[in-house]
């Protein structure tokens, strides 16, 4: 790798060579500190942070709350091994995070991430039918333009041509099904209204279940608000209504994946309460808001039919790994929670900076005036969490260039140059993943409204910058 970054990335600097392999062509810059929503970097450089890192930060950094309960634990027991004991911080969490269900669920399994919640989701759905007399049940039906991790089974599950090509020969296509994506804006048909849309897509799912065989399905698979893939897009009203019926009269399981719009990022704990008709799945997966960077951590969240059935049989879960509801991440996580329920946080993000947040973006890049307009495709998003979908189809949008680079990856490096960490997506738009530039945010939840303004005005200009750069003429 180059120790010079490429021209491309806001922060060009010379770095003597990383010994870390990078998930970026160019070397991140350092950071060193980080206060609330701030982040330093070691040259001094002082960022806001108005995505959490990857809507994962959702009470910022440093919270004394957090930061004691950690160095407590750390002098109590700072770890043990799942399958010897368990710890206090797992346990009270595990409490917590059922009693705050309000009934939605019965137990929990804890993990270190996303990746590994969905694949903790995989396997207890296949043990759950494995213990209780239908072996044969071993398909799985998620959905074009999703994302539900990074290890083979779930790029298996999930759909995004592009990010799963170089595994494309090693993953699993025997038992893992796909059905379209819920995307009103883009693959709604003309003239079909949104009960015909979720009608057509509740008859694909089943025609999916008869040609598989209703009776080898496990269970439908869902991001309840989609993410990296297509940028936070919402359902159609009723889909979800409409998807857990075909599940339920095959016997199968409805599953959501809430890794990321999960634990509070829509302004509810869960979002099938705000954006997923209020039905709760038989799994769950949750991660990134769980412990809000302070910890990797992960959970699964089973049902009572799942716990039940689980109960009734081995009584066990089958599946586990090393840092498993360990005491520092647990103790992390519960403080978090306590943090985002007693600082009454989600009041925060869906009466005060939620909708500022909607609003201020609507207004500079769509109102009257705004440069960005015209190539403005959709703002949409719901509690702390905005995409901005970018479209550059008109001939205005075709004549301006990006240095050969995706406009919202432009826009992210452009905006880490102007002090703000946003980020930036290719995909969404078509099924190739291919169009469909999306921006992200999805700040702290505990930003206060001159942050928001301060994000959004700093994020136009950024967007403003990059299209000029790119020959649009002001
Ligand atoms: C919906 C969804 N599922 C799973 C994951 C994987 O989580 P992790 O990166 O923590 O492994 C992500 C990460 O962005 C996600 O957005």
């Amino acid at each position: 790798m180059s120790s010079t970054a490429p021209a491309t990335n806001g922060h060009v600097k010379k770095l003597s060579p990383s010994a870390i392999l990078h998930r970026t062509p160019w070397q991140p810059p350092i950071a060193t500190s980080a206060e609330g929503i701030y982040i330093t970097l070691d040259n001094g450089t002082r960022l806001i942070d108005a995505v959490g890192g990857a809507a994962v930060a959702c009470i910022g950094s440093n919270h004394p709350t957090v930061t004691k309960a950690i160095k407590e634990q750390v002098d109590k027991v700072s770890y043990v091994y799942n399958m010897q004991l368990s710890n206090q911080p797992a346990e009270e969490l595990a409490h917590y995070l059922i009693e705050a269900s309000k009934g939605a669920f019965d137990l929990v399994g804890f993990v270190s991430g996303g990746s590994e919640a969905m694949e903790g989701v995989i396997k207890t759905a296949r043990q759950y039918f494995y213990e209780s007399g239908q072996p044969q049940r071993k398909n799985f039906i998620a959905r074009e333009l999703s994302f539900h991790g990074n290890t083979i089974a779930t790029l298996s599950l999930a759909y995004h041509p592009t990010r799963r090509a170089p595994y494309a020969a090693i993953l699993d296509s025997e038992n893992f099904h796909h059905v379209s994506p819920a995307y009103a804006a883009r693959f709604q048909k003309k003239g079909e209204s949104e009960e015909q849309y979720v009608e057509r897509l509740r008859k694909e799912l089943e025609d999916k279940f008869i040609a598989l065989g209703p009776e080898t399905v496990v269970g439908f698979v869902a991001e309840t608000v989609v993410g990296a893939t297509s940028g936070v897009v919402a359902a159609p009203k009723g889909y979800f209504k409409a998807m857990k019926s075909v599940c339920d009269k095959y016997g199968a399981l409805f599953i959501l994946d809430e890794v990321m719009s999960g634990m509070g990022r829509m302004g509810t704990l869960h979002a099938w309460e705000s954006y997923g008709d209020g039905v709760s799945p038989d799994l769950q997966a949750v991660a990134k808001g769980l412990g809000g960077g302070y910890a990797a951590i992960g959970a699964v969240l089973l049902s009572k039919r799942v716990a039940d059935g689980v109960r009734d049989a081995s009584g066990f879960w089958k599946h586990g790994h090393t840092y498993q509801a360990n005491p520092l991440s647990c103790a992390a996580a519960l403080a978090v929670q306590k943090v985002v329920a007693g600082e009454n946080l989600l009041k925060n993000v869906t009466e005060v900076v939620g909708p500022l947040l909607g609003s201020l973006l609507r207004e500079k890049l769509q109102g009257p005036g705004a440069l960005a307009a015209p190539f403005v495709f959709d703002i949409r998003g719901g509690g702390a969490w905005y995409g901005i979908e970018w479209d550059f189809d008109s001939p205005a949008g075709a004549n301006l260039d990006f240095g050969g680079q995706g406009f919202a990856l432009a826009v992210q490096a452009r905006a880490l140059a102007n002090g703000l960490a946003v980020m930036g997506f290719a995909g969404g738009a078509s099924l190739d993943g291919l169009k469909g530039h999306h921006s992200m945010l999805s700040p702290a939840y505990n930003v206060t409204p001159a942050e928001i303004e301060t994000i959004v005005d700093l994020f136009v200009r950024s967007v403003e910058e990059v299209l000029k750069a790119g020959g649009l003429q002001a």
